[in-house]
């Protein structure tokens, strides 16, 4: 079966309202017509608004960069599923590596906010990966598709339409160490054999790449069979550099 690719930007902790609206005003430009593959732009909390507002009219798509899996209540400095949905936000990143390094996340919180944004129809893009020592002691496929297993646990066939997965080595992001396209794509074909193992509809599942996504390395990673997108960080800061990844080349 065919699966459209997914082309998504994580801006991470960048850029201003003014920065944003440059940014989402220029992609909507560019790319903001594009119907055979998905553009997903992911800012900040503070620039939802005004990267929403910036690309209406066109099919490029907004998400949160991550929630908290109550609606509601006193827990202070989170977001909620229904604030996101309030301001017409429709996906968000859950599980980063940076949230699991830096922030603590386990595997069960992930799980909890994979749930809450089905449960608010929002769409859960799933990050998993492995670090440079799991990958060096052979663990890779037994860390990710763990992961994998974790966050996906109690989700139904009906909810898989609303989930993307993200498979991003820890050793790539940031690092400019982009995995060869085969040792991406080796790890993208275990997700989807769990993905189907678990009884879900694997082959009908996004799995984007990410981790030094760069113009120049693009089109031999969405070559690949199993790869199906990218999710792109510091590329995605630029115009020009994510309209060449948006259009990639195989
Ligand atoms: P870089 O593209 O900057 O390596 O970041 C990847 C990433 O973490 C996207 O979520």
């Amino acid at each position: 079966m065919a699966r459209k690719p997914i082309l998504a930007g994580n801006w991470k902790m960048h850029g201003s309202t003014a920065e944003a609206k440059a940014l989402a005003g220029g992609l909507a430009a560019k790319v903001g017509q594009q119907t055979d593959r998905g553009v997903i732009l992911g800012p900040p909390f503070t620039a939802l608004a005004t990267t929403l507002d910036a690309v209406k009219g066109t099919n490029i798509i907004v998400s949160a960069q991550n929630m908290h899996f109550e609606e509601k209540g006193a827990f202070t400095g989170e977001v909620s599923p229904t604030m996101l949905q309030d301001l017409g936000v429709t996906h968000v990143i859950l599980g980063h590596s940076e949230r699991r390094e830096i922030f603590g996340e386990t595997d069960e919180l992930i799980n909890k906010k994979v749930a809450s944004a089905l449960a608010h129809d929002l769409t859960a893009i799933l990050c998993v990966g492995e670090t440079l020592d799991q990958r060096d002691a052979g663990k890779t496929n037994d860390v990710v598709t763990g992961q994998v297993k974790a966050g996906l646990q109690g989700v139904t066939t009906a909810q898989a339409p609303k989930i993307i997965l993200a498979y991003e080595p820890v050793w790539a992001i940031g690092t400019g160490r982009v995995a060869t396209p085969e040792q991406a794509q080796d790890v993208h074909a275990a997700i989807r054999a769990c993905v189907n193992g678990l009884g879900l509809p694997g082959d009908d599942i996004a799995i984007l790449y990410g981790g030094s996504v760069k113009p120049d390395n693009v089109d031999g990673l969405m070559a690949c069979p199993d790869i199906d997108g990218a999710l792109v960080g510091g590329a995605s800061l630029k115009v020009e550099d994510f309209t060449r990844i948006v259009e990639f080349q195989s």
